[in-house]
């Protein structure tokens, strides 16, 4: 009977029941104009972590960095105005179904689950969706928090990951990589795996530098039973987040183009000029 009952409901209802399995959140428009502002190709970056802006996405493409020019937020950029990659990380407590070459069974902030009593050992890359920032060269620990927030805009939609892992010195100068969960949140439809990442450099990795973007152990379902769980529980502080970025961004006018802004003001003069003869 129950089925029958399901098929008699009204089309968009029935649409909105069936949402939820397509976990992706729509980029709000503030973000979309932020991301067009960062990949335009007037976009420049002024300041990068540990002054590093030269690194590696792990395929043979250099010159990418931690840029520091969004108040309150870091970002990895590449050369002329591109974003990172995502490369699939299995490390933590699973490895990807065995897939991963390149597997350690811990996560770089496994002391602070512990210490504080997450009520997990490691991240478990096929659960948690987390990015991997920095390198040996680049402190990214030195601005953003450990585990707090980091908002993904992949495949024209947005995601909530946490920062949950660090290239170490043996993989220093590699940019771009996040867990399997993420990768399969983000890209569904591109059969992600150990050994098959995303790699076109059109992924945002937004962290923010202020304390309150970490959930600490009671502000996000450490234990959770998937990733689509485990997001819906940063949604809500990940919006904050975002939210107030985006308005400091739009504040600053990051990314604005000094040319346009010369121009603008050019046009300004001439118009008055102009002005001014007509009423001469
Ligand atoms: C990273 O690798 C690229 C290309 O292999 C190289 O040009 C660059 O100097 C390296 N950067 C660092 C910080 O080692
Ligand atoms: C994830 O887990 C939750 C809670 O157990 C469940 O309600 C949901 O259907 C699961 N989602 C997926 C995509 O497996
Ligand atoms: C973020 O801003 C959007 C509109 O810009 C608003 O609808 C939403 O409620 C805000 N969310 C939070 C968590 O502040
Ligand atoms: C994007 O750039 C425009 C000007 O080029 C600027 O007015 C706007 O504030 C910027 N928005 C964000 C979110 O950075």
């Amino acid at each position: 009977m129950r089925p029958l009952r399901l098929l008699l409901l009204p089309l968009p209802l029935l649409l909105v029941l069936l949402l939820p399995l397509t976990a992706a959140y729509e980029v709000p428009p503030a973000l979309a104009e932020l991301y067009a502002n960062l990949t335009s190709s007037k976009s420049r970056c002024a300041s990068y972590v540990s002054n590093q802006n030269n690194l590696d996405d792990g395929h043979g493409f250099s010159g990418f960095g931690f840029c520091l020019d969004v108040p309150g937020a870091l970002y990895l950029r590449g050369p002329r105005a591109q974003l990172g990659d995502m490369d699939v990380d299995c490390d933590g407590s699973s490895n990807c179904e065995g897939k991963s070459k390149d597997y350690q069974s811990g996560t770089a902030f496994d002391d602070v689950l512990a210490g504080q009593n997450y009520g997990i050992a490691s991240l478990d890359a096929e659960v948690h969706p987390y990015v991997v920032l920095g390198t040996c060269s680049a402190d990214v620990a030195k601005v953003v928090k450990p585990l707090s927030v980091v908002a993904v805009v992949c495949n024209r939609k947005l995601h909530y990951a946490v920062w949950g892992d660090t290239n170490g010195c043996d993989d220093d100068n590699f940019t771009g990589e996040a867990s399997l969960a993420l990768a399969r949140l983000c890209f569904p439809d591109e059969g992600v795996s150990g050994d098959n990442g995303h790699t076109p450099h059109d992924v945002l990795y937004l962290a923010f530098t202020d304390e309150a973007a970490v959930p600490g152990p009671t502000g996000a379902k450490w234990k959770a039973a998937n990733a689509s769980e485990f997001e819906e529980s940063l949604k809500i502080l990940g919006d904050r987040m975002v939210n107030e970025t985006v308005k400091r961004a739009q504040e600053a006018g990051v990314a604005a183009s000094m040319h346009a802004e010369l121009w603008r003001t050019g046009l300004m003069v001439v118009f008055a000029v102009l002005a001014g003869d007509w009423y001469l």
